[in-house]
């Protein structure tokens, strides 16, 4: 390699791919096998997958509103507190991992998770697959789509279909990035540039807007939170606080806010961040403007929902 070379690569391509400068749209289209995401869907809405039989991944995800629940911790079966903020479900297929400390390392591989947690649905894989296969119109279905028929896989899979085809592209965001310069308002083109000027965007980019990568939570002042976070599947002192970054996609309609819930406006989280993770205060309008920005940020949501209202 020549000296130039070693001069490009630790000055210009190195930091390009480190410090994230720019934002990108969510893409348009998104693969997934729509008969699965079909059975996906009736399963995601059904309270078989939970032991009493009152409980559904929609009790918690609401799809007709923003992909999660509106208290600080959902209700699970038997009245249990679920142990962590219900994220929105709408684009998880573009987080590098699943759930606040990571566990997971993608849709399929989580959505099992929820139907044996206790404080969730509370159910037994055996016994989920028991009580699918005793429903003839759940035999004739996964019959028609799996050679296996109905399994822990099978089961899992329609579930993460289902989970792939909930994106929400064409956010007002989106527009202006595409160069509809009109699409979002000055403020909030204000507000995007403080997002990148302030660093918001060197934890927060990606399609997601986050999703992409871990961080401690507190860095310029300690969290009070209980929980530790990838601490807890690594034991390595480093990763006490640190969780995934969520995404920023469609946040002005997911509060409350932080991994347990306890901020209830967006102007609030904001003003956190800035104290906590960038040491630095913000003045009023600088706040606006980036709430205001991160108000463009609802997209739209897909056809594949239309029908689907939460069932508490
Ligand atoms: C009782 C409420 C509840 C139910 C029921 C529930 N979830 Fe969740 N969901 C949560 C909570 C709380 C989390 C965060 C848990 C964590 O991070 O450990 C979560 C996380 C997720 C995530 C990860 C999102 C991300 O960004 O990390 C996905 C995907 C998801 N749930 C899908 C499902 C599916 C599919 C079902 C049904 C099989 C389901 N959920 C049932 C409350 C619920
Ligand atoms: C050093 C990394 C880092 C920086 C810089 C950062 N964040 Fe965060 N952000 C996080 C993490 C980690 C969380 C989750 C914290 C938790 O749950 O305890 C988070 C959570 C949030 C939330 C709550 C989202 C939700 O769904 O609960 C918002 C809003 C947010 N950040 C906006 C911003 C803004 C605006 C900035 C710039 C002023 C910023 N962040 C800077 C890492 C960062």
């Amino acid at each position: 390699m020549r000296y130039s070379h070693y001069f490009l690569v630790l000055f210009v391509v190195l930091p390009s791919i480190l410090v994230a400068t720019e934002l990108v749209p969510m893409p348009l289209k998104v693969i997934y096998d729509d008969a699965k995401a079909q059975l996906g869907k009736k399963l995601f809405a059904d309270p078989i997958l939970s032991k009493n039989k009152k409980i559904s991944c929609l009790s918690c995800h609401d799809l007709s509103s923003n992909g999660a629940d509106t208290v600080a911790y959902s209700i699970g079966i038997h009245g249990r507190k679920a142990r962590f903020n219900t994220p929105t479900i709408y684009n998880a297929t573009y987080n590098f991992r699943q759930f606040w400390d990571g566990r997971s390392r993608n849709l399929k591989e989580q959505a099992l998770d929820p139907i044996e947690n206790p404080n969730e649905m509370g159910n037994s894989i055996k016994q989920v697959l028991l009580d699918l296969k005793a429903n003839a119109e759940y035999v004739k279905r996964f019959k028609h789509l799996y050679d296996e028929g109905i399994s822990k896989d099978s089961l899992s899979d329609a579930l993460s279909e289902f989970g792939k085809a909930l994106t929400t592209p064409n956010s007002d965001f989106d527009y202006y990035l595409q160069g509809d310069k009109s699409a979002i308002s000055t403020q909030a083109i204000e507000g995007y540039r403080l997002f990148q000027e302030r660093g918001c965007i060197s934890c927060h980019n990606g399609i997601n807007i986050g999703g992409n990568l871990y961080n401690k939570f507190g860095i310029y002042e300690e969290s009070q939170s209980k929980e530790l976070g990838r601490y807890e599947i690594t034991q390595k002192v480093e990763d006490k606080f640190v969780f995934k970054v969520p995404s920023l996609r469609n946040v002005s309609l997911t509060a409350p806010y932080m991994h347990d819930g306890s901020v209830t406006s967006l102007e609030d989280a904001v003003n956190m961040m800035s104290k906590y993770q960038l040491g630095r205060p913000m003045k009023d309008e600088e706040l606006h403007a980036i709430v205001a920005f991160l108000q463009t940020l609802v997209g739209e949501r897909p056809s594949i929902v239309k029908d689907m209202n939460a069932s508490h």
